[in-house]
């Protein structure tokens, strides 16, 4: 039977330098194999190993977990985060004691039913308690894959994870299952880590084609970023030939707290207001980028005639060589230098 050298090099090195004392190694128990699976979900080793042995000293057995109450179970978890992960562990020992007769199942599909129990932590279970071979593929092990065998793509996409599937499929080992899977954790946590990967202590760098290429830091590819939603506005610049209206916002939101033009439909914030403009001009469009939204904001000039009346609470004139130091969002401001000159505090009177 043919194994890739992948595979050999790796059993060889867990055996010899992979980790063998974590408190979750050396039982066959499944429930001690699912709970350190689940904790380590989203979480170091060196956090979870202090919450696993109290968990274990209250919820010595599944039995135990399932009858406990899930405030005592949400109490012996707090700290971990990701709280899903508890309420799903708690409801996982009931049904492995109402539906499979307080035993785990061996099989990784019958495992991957159960709450909180994903295909990859289905594997791991099934190779750690019972020597089940069967794959796993977190984001480790993604990783991993994805730099030793130059995986172009992000490992997150459908295709890619797919094709990452069968690989770690066809890399399994006939025997040393276990070995193999905490080899390949071990890897990941230890040499093949996201920055700064210790290629000179991995078993595998000879054949590593992102190492070959020396693109351990491109692969594997990061998550493409969303395309920012773009939103546009009208601001009025409602101008009485010495002075500008503007509005305080809310404090919180979007400009929290800050001066900004009144912004909408021209016709309707005139008309709210009790202004009449005689004259109304759109300026340049200026785009403005947050962070998770660009806004591309148009101007409206609007003359009007000296009004000083309508200023209430969150509304002020501010006379025009104020303006750009009043406490208004950057792209005013630059836009109030422009047209009615710097700062005030720059310009000699
Ligand atoms: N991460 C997930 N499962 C693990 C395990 N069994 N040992 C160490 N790290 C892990």
């Amino acid at each position: 039977m043919y194994t890739a050298a992948f595979t050999r090099h790796l059993i060889d090195w867990q055996k010899q330098s992979g980790r063998h004392d974590l408190p979750w190694q050396n039982t066959r128990d499944a429930y001690r194999v699912w709970l350190s699976e689940i904790m380590l979900q989203q979480t170091q080793v060196t956090t979870v190993i202090p919450y696993y042995q109290r968990f274990l000293a209250r919820f010595p057995d599944v039995a135990a977990l399932a009858a406990a109450p899930a405030d005592d179970v949400l109490a012996h978890w707090a700290g971990l985060g990701y709280y899903a992960r508890a309420r799903n562990l708690h409801r996982c020992a009931q049904a492995i004691v109402t539906v499979h007769g307080g035993k785990f199942p061996n099989s990784p599909a019958l495992l991957a039913e159960l709450p909180g129990i994903g295909r990859s932590t289905a594997a791991a279970i099934a190779a750690f308690a019972y020597g089940t071979r069967a794959a796993i593929l977190d984001g480790n092990v993604k990783r991993v894959l994805c730099r030793q065998f130059a995986i172009e793509g992000f490992p997150g996409s459908a295709a890619v994870e797919r094709q990452l599937w069968a690989l770690a499929e066809s890399l399994l080992p006939e025997c040393d299952i276990e070995a193999y899977t905490q080899g390949l954790m071990d890897l990941g946590a230890t040499c093949c880590t996201r920055s700064k990967p210790d290629c000179t202590a991995c078993p595998v760098a000879a054949d590593c084609r992102a190492r070959q290429q020396q693109r351990q830091h491109e692969l594997p590819w990061p998550k493409p970023r969303a395309a920012q939603p773009e939103r546009s506005a009208f601001f009025l610049l409602i101008d009485d030939g010495q002075q500008l209206l503007l509005e305080r916002r809310p404090p919180s939101g979007l400009w929290g707290g800050l001066l900004v033009p009144p912004e909408g439909d021209p016709a309707a914030v005139l008309a709210g207001l009790g202004l009449q403009a005689e004259e109304c001009r759109n300026l340049p469009a200026i785009r403005h980028v947050f962070t998770h939204f660009k806004l591309q904001l148009t101007p409206v000039w609007c003359r009007v005639r000296p009004t000083p009346g309508v200023a209430e609470d969150s509304r002020v004139w501010i006379a025009h060589r104020a303006l750009a130091n009043a406490g208004v969002p950057t792209p005013f401001r630059k836009l109030f230098a422009e047209r009615y000159g710097q700062p005030a505090a720059d310009t000699p009177d």
